[in-house]
């Protein structure tokens, strides 16, 4: 049943180029020009006309709804606030029948995402929503939705949902903007090519799979973890961070580069691991100074870039090399080396990957 694997996470990182095609196929027609997410279809002109979109969700998928926030808010020109569902539902929301909500859900059964959405129903909102187990208790309560089709994720820790989750996303994204008009016929056209080259750029990534052992056997013994990006790899930190701490028990926290001479650097020394997201895009000159900051104190850096690049190799102590692809896709690629990372270091450590301690894989109690 693990298909040759030896855990159920090792597996469903593997199955990323094929569950992100799974979710594209029949969806996404690059050549035509055209994207087909029939559950929505009715929603688009209502979300082109929201005076905001809300995102509702927990864990990994709130991470999901981090990336969308930027994707929606830079396509689509619509405000996007992201909350934790167990916050939103006690903390007497502004909702209205002019917000559209999209809650994220993995199993669906999430308690606070469940209690979340059903008080935002109540202040008639429009709830859309974004799951992957058909039939579930969140999609059955929301208006309307798109499944993410990952297929069964047996592992506690997500990941091929997450990937799903964002290709869900960036579609929806996608049709708003065209309806909308917010975004060039070209980048529009150009985008969708794009995405539909994204499972094959996972398969390269999931390559990069011997190097990350390599560097999992040099930190496995880290008391701690900091993890780094910015823009559209910022919500890729968080991710990274909740992947390491929760299989491997090692204490990580995801910031976004620049909060760093905020506070965090000053745990920096020769002790402390330090991922870089440092892919080439529109911040990559603002993170070339953060890795330089990172190494004026000792910090060791291992940094994950685009291919070809020449820079931050000459500062880092490893460099993960991932295919380049637009800002607002890298995230379904530079996440893949960092579950790998968390992967092989909780293994070393003799953690039960697949079951972490404390942990259940749907959260059904608030
Ligand atoms: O099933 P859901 O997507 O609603 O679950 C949300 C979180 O409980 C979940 O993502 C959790 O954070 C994972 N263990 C992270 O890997």
């Amino acid at each position: 049943e693990k298909g040759g694997y030896d855990h159920f996470m090792l597996k469903e990182i593997f199955e990323q180029p094929k569950s992100i095609g799974d979710c594209l196929r029949g969806r996404l027609q690059a050549k035509e020009g055209k994207l087909v997410l029939g559950g929505i279809f009715d929603y688009v002109t209502k979300t082109v006309n929201a005076d905001r979109i809300l995102i509702i969700a927990c864990g990994t998928s709130w991470h999901a709804g981090l990336v969308a926030e930027y994707i929606f808010e830079e396509f689509c020109r619509i405000p996007v606030e992201v909350e934790y569902a167990s916050e939103f539902r006690y903390r007497n929301p502004i909702v209205n029948e002019k917000d559209v909500v999209i809650a994220i859900s993995q199993s669906g059964e999430t308690a606070d995402t469940l209690a979340a959405i059903e008080l935002a129903k109540s202040k008639g909102a429009t709830i859309i929503g974004v799951c992957n187990v058909v039939g579930s208790s969140i999609a059955r309560a929301t208006h309307a939705g798109s499944y993410t089709h990952a297929g069964p994720e047996i592992g506690v820790a997500s990941t091929k949902a997450f990937t799903a989750q964002i290709s869900v996303l960036t579609m929806m994204a996608l049709m708003i903007a065209e309806k909308k008009g917010s975004l060039s016929e070209s980048k529009y056209r150009a985008l969708l090519f794009e995405l539909e080259s994204v499972p094959e750029k996972v398969a390269k990534a999931l390559l990069l799979n011997d190097q990350l052992e390599e560097i999992a056997k040099v930190f496995k013994d880290a008391r701690n973890f900091l993890y780094l990006g910015r823009g559209f790899n910022f919500p890729v930190a968080l991710e990274g961070a909740l992947k390491l701490k929760e299989i491997s028990y090692i204490h990580a926290e995801g910031y976004p580069a620049a909060e760093m001479k905020h506070g965090p650097i000053a745990l920096i020394d020769e002790e402390m691991p330090v991922v870089v997201i440092a892919t080439k895009d529109s911040s990559y000159e603002k993170i070339v100074s953060n890795v330089q900051e990172v190494k004026a104190r000792k910090g060791k850096v291992i940094a994950v870039v685009s291919e070809g690049d020449t820079e931050i190799p000459k500062m880092a102590d490893y460099v993960i090399e991932v295919p380049h692809i637009s800002d607002a896709l890298m995230p379904l690629i530079a996440v893949i080396p960092l579950q790998l990372l968390s992967y092989h270091i909780a293994v070393m450590r003799g953690c039960n990957v697949d079951q972490p301690r404390n942990l259940a894989k749907s959260v059904t109690v608030e």
